[in-house]
């Protein structure tokens, strides 16, 4: 495990390096355009550990079968997004390994926007978090200057 985890740093801190190359303090959104790796590592730490684990509950409005599941209308539904994000179904390669290169490579184009519903950190549909754009920048800046 800190084997992987130091693999990952010494790539993003090359990344990181390799755009900026010492001349900036901090670095601001215009460094994160040619960031790919460092997006790769974001995604897959809120794959494995998204901050709100269950979304917010949902409450049926009709009688509906889900996945075989027949469900009475008011009945409380809560989605485990932690769960969706390690399904061997979905996530082919090492599910419970951090591997943010899964990201540019076999699961490359996925995002957490909410149409992909094999990743879902920020929730999906009406309920979706309204915040994406904003704490997706702020993490990635936040993450580019500890980095750095
Ligand atoms: C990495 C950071 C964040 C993550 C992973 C996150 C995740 C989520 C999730 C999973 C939901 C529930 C969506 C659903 O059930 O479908 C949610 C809802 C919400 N989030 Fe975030 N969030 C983050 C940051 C923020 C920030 C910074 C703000 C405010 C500035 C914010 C404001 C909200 C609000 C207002 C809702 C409720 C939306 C509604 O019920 O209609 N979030 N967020």
């Amino acid at each position: 495990m800190t084997e992987i985890i130091s693999k990952v740093m010494r790539k993003l801190q090359n990344e990181v390096r390799a755009v900026n190359k010492g001349e900036e303090d901090i670095l601001t959104e215009d460094d994160l355009t040619d960031m790919h790796y460092l997006k790769a590592v974001i995604k897959e730490t809120l794959r494995l550990h998204p901050p709100l684990p269950l979304l917010f509950p949902r409450v049926l409005m009709r009688d509906l079968k889900i996945n075989g599941y027949n469900i009475k209308a008011n009945t409380r539904v809560i989605v485990n997004a932690w769960q969706v994000g390690r399904d061997p179904k979905s996530w082919y390669y090492l599910p419970e390994v951090f591997e943010p290169e899964r990201f540019l490579t076999a699961n490359k184009g996925m995002n957490y926007l909410g149409n992909d519903f094999q990743f879902i950190p920020f929730g999906a549909g009406r309920r979706i978090c309204p915040a994406i754009q904003f704490s997706s920048t702020l993490n990635d800046i936040a993450l580019a200057n500890l980095v750095h």
